[in-house]
């Protein structure tokens, strides 16, 4: 499967099947995190991979969609451990963790899983069940899983709504 038949193929999964992730496939998706590029080489991600049932439930319960996410095989909780502000004002924690997240995802899709980025739970919540420290940034988590559902029609803003070239001309 090329990049761009992968990049086709995700989609926000939103129903799982309630079957584990086999150790090996695990292990790839986590390989395709740790290559990923990052500030500096900081490398200043950490994942939490929460595979119990018990665990999984509490940390689905943080997030807008329990009963959804607590299926999932796993759901990975991306972590930073800096707070560092590159020259250009952004900070490196979440572009890092994204763009490795961004990995996980689509090295997930081309083995056959659906995945979920979420945003929408309570950090604070999560931190205490996951012991996670006070000075760690915790980013954004991702549900991934076998999916019990199909891809919707993706809807897009056209390349002309989105891209200009040489200077500013929106
Ligand atoms: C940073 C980020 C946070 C997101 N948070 C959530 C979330 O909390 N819950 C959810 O169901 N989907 C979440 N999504 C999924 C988006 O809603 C989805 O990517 C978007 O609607 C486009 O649909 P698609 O992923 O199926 O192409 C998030 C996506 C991103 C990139």
């Amino acid at each position: 499967m090329t990049v761009m038949e992968t990049i086709r193929k995700r989609y926000s999964c939103r129903a799982y099947k309630e079957k584990p992730i086999e150790k090996d496939t695990l292990d790839t998706i986590l390989e395709a995190a740790r290559l990923a590029p990052s500030a500096r080489n900081t490398q200043d991600w950490r994942f939490v991979i929460v595979t119990e049932d018990g665990t999984k439930r509490q940390v689905a319960g943080c997030t807008n969609r329990p009963e959804v996410f607590e299926k999932a095989g796993v759901i990975i909780v991306g972590c930073s451990n800096s707070d560092h502000v590159m020259r250009c004002g952004q900070a490196i924690a979440p572009i890092d963790v994204a763009i490795a997240l961004e990995h996980i995802c689509l090295q997930a899709t081309e083995l056959g899983l659906g995945t979920c980025w979420i945003g929408a739970f309570d950090s604070e919540k999560a931190r205490r069940i996951l012991s996670i420290p006070d000075e760690i940034i915790i980013v954004e988590l991702m549900a991934i899983g076998y999916p019990a559902d199909t891809k919707p029609e993706p809807k897009r803003e056209s390349i002309d709504k989105i891209v200009c070239y040489e200077k500013w001309a929106f």
